[in-house]
């Protein structure tokens, strides 16, 4: 039986990257999976994947709307009747200078990353409690543990995301309610948010320059990285799941580091 057999779990950002790598972990341990995003294709992508899976299916959520947290959580009540998982994944990353750094930039960043975490966690906490056992992941990042520069706002948001973690993990320890928070810090993991972050947080996939700011990045981040090579989104998606089980459930208000060793230094 697979390790989330009988759960219910949403997954944010899950049309690419690292959050599709999560969703498709959860669905082939058995949850039935809630995959939300904007990108709407990207969902259809990864849903289609998970065809000869359990329960995969797509839902429209924009995590920097309040009004469509609600929406989403009602309707994993009313479809499902429980919530056992919410992974809090989607975000944006764009490099700048301080100097260089617009505030509509600053706050883009702050309300995907940030905003869109407390969103989650404040909209699905009522319902994850009642599920008798129930796991929040955040996926922070080692920019939420060092400083980068020409990072410094990314790395505000994930900082706000290591310890907000902490402080809602102890609130729910204490109020007893059975759900455990913890975050998670990838190091550099090979996906699309590689090209976007030098191209104002977006992706051009019709342009010849995606494949060459993919290498570029692919190879400082090889250079960066004490094991020698990047990640791939299933390495954070081991760590997510492993979280999300009850293998994890003497864990709580944690900060699982998955980095090649990058913050070892
Ligand atoms: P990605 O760009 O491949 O995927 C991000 C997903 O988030 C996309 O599907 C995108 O549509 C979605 N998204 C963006 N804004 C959204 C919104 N307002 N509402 C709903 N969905 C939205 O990026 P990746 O690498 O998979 O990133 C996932 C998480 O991992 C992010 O929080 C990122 O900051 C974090 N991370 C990634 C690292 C890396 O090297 N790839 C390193 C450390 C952290």
């Amino acid at each position: 039986m697979g390790r989330m057999a009988g759960k219910v779990a949403l997954v944010t950002g899950a049309a690419s990257g690292i959050g599709r790598a999560c969703a498709l972990a959860l669905a082939r341990e058995g949850a039935w999976v809630f995959a939300a995003d904007v990108d709407l294709d990207g969902l259809a992508e990864a849903c289609a994947l998970a065809e000869a899976l359990q329960r995969m299916e797509p839902a429209r959520l924009d995590v920097t709307s309040e009004a469509e947290w609600a929406g989403v959580v009602a309707e994993v009540e009313r479809r499902a009747g429980a919530l056992h998982a919410l992974v809090n994944n989607a975000g944006l990353c764009i490099g700048a200078p301080l100097l260089e750094t617009t505030t509509e930039v600053w706050r883009r960043q702050q309300a995907v990353n940030l905003d869109g975490v407390f969103f989650g966690v404040r909209a699905a906490l009522p319902l994850l409690a009642r599920a008798g056992g129930a796991s929040i992941v955040n996926v922070s990042s080692v920019a939420g543990l060092t400083g980068v520069p020409g990072l410094s706002a990314y790395c505000a948001t994930k900082g706000g995301v290591r310890l907000f973690t902490k402080a809602v993990a102890l609130e729910c320890a204490a109020a007893r309610n059975g759900v455990r928070v913890n975050s998670v810090h990838p190091g550099a993991i090979e996906t699309p948010i590689w090209a976007k972050m030098q191209n104002d947080g977006r992706l051009d996939p019709g342009s010849n320059s995606t494949e060459a700011l993919m290498a570029g990045t692919r190879q400082v981040a090889a250079e960066a990285t004490p094991l020698g090579f990047p990640g791939a989104p299933q390495d954070i998606a081991e760590g997510v799941l492993y979280l999300c089980s009850d293998a994890a459930r003497f864990v709580t208000g944690a900060e699982l580091v998955i980095d090649g060793g990058v913050t070892a230094a």
